[in-house]
């Protein structure tokens, strides 16, 4: 049997999860409240806030998965991209469970992360993985990729963004309208009320398979502050029908660029991973296309969508199967790429 403790430290959430032989035993998640009034994560604050908590997530993910810590046999660890400061707290802490119990070190991308967990088994959850090679759309706060992912452990980076991500498209468009951070969840929330067709926003225009999201950012911030002029009530009155417009535009651009990715690939084997992958609009048109296409499409459990551990710990699992084991003199990378 072999038994993997994760730890997720990346960014604002604490997370320590358990894999027993690619089975997901726990999965604990310390969300930090703080950032909420600063409309942002303020990186010295999620530090902080790390330090406080990773000891009783661990601890918590542990007991909850029924086990000792002399049973675990190694233990996987977020090593970038994200926050210095952040990912500092998961690589000390899990440098010094190796060597406080003697097991392996695997160090895990972020982003692969994510497309992992799309391969996440949990008893009693019917699940299907995707078969290679396939397509993901990976969609986070930090990240818009279009990714070919041949096996596991081969992946190709086909498309990407040429400035802000999605999940910074939705973010951003909320703080203008005054709603705290992260807005993505309730422009999702508030668009389901809302018409989608009620303003429209130009897309950009750039590459085939690339993505731009800081001229729709500039275009609701104009067309936002020049309604409000005219009624400083705009954004309460219409918060419905601006979230819908919003999420209409941001998802039809992300589909728009799926399609030439499916056409330019020829593989309809689909899928979705990161933050953005929670948002409803998303996930729903995905799944329209998907019946009038033809694709097989695959859509990561709602809770593993944002960051977790989970998706650290299957990653970390199958490195641990591979032997592929980190050095106690590795360092957190904020800017990691290879995924
Ligand atoms: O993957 P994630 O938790 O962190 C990063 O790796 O960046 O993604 C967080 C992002 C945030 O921008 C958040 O607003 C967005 O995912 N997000 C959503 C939804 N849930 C989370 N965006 C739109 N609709 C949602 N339901
Ligand atoms: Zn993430």
């Amino acid at each position: 049997m072999k038994t993997i403790l994760a730890i997720e430290s990346s960014c604002d959430d604490t997370s320590a999860a358990i894999i027993q032989d690619g089975w997901l035993l726990s999965n604990v998640t310390a969300n930090q409240e703080v950032h909420k009034k600063y409309g942002g994560v303020v990186p010295e604050l999620a530090s902080r806030a790390h330090q406080a908590n990773i000891v009783p997530v661990v601890d918590l993910a542990i007991k909850s998965a029924g086990l000792k810590i002399s049973e675990i046999d190694g233990i996987a660890f977020t090593r970038g991209p994200g926050l210095l400061g952040s990912l500092l707290v998961g690589v000390s802490f899990a440098k010094g469970f190796a060597l406080a119990n003697n097991i392996p070190l695997i160090d895990v991308n972020h982003l692969h992360g994510h497309i992992s967990a799309l391969f996440l088994k949990e008893k009693g959850v019917e699940h299907e993985n995707p078969s290679f090679p396939f397509i993901t759309l990976l969609v986070s706060g930090g990240h818009s990729q279009i990714i070919v992912v041949k096996s596991f452990f081969d992946k190709e980076i086909i498309g990407e963004t040429i400035d802000d991500a999605a999940g910074e498209a939705f973010d951003k468009s909320a703080k203008i309208m005054g709603l705290p951070y992260p807005g993505g969840p309730l422009i999702d929330k508030y668009a389901k009320k809302g018409n989608p067709k009620a303003y429209k926003f130009t897309k950009p225009k750039v590459g085939d398979l690339q993505f731009s999201f800081s001229g729709l950012k500039t275009a609701i911030l104009y067309f936002i502050r020049d309604e409000v002029k005219k009624n400083p009530d705009f954004v309460k009155e219409n918060l419905y029908d601006i979230c819908a417009s919003i999420q209409f535009t941001i998802v039809d651009i992300l589909i728009e660029k799926l399609k030439n990715a499916i056409k330019q690939t020829g593989i309809n084997e689909i899928a979705i991973a990161g933050g953005v992958s929670a948002n409803s609009g998303l996930r729903n048109t995905l799944r329209n296309e998907a019946l009038k296409n033809n694709w097989k499409l695959h859509i990561p459990e709602f809770k593993y969508t944002t960051d977790n551990a989970a998706m650290i710990a299957i990653t970390g699992y199958h490195k641990f199967l591979e032997s592929n084991f980190a050095e106690q003199s590795i360092t957190a990378e904020a800017r990691l790429k290879d995924i």
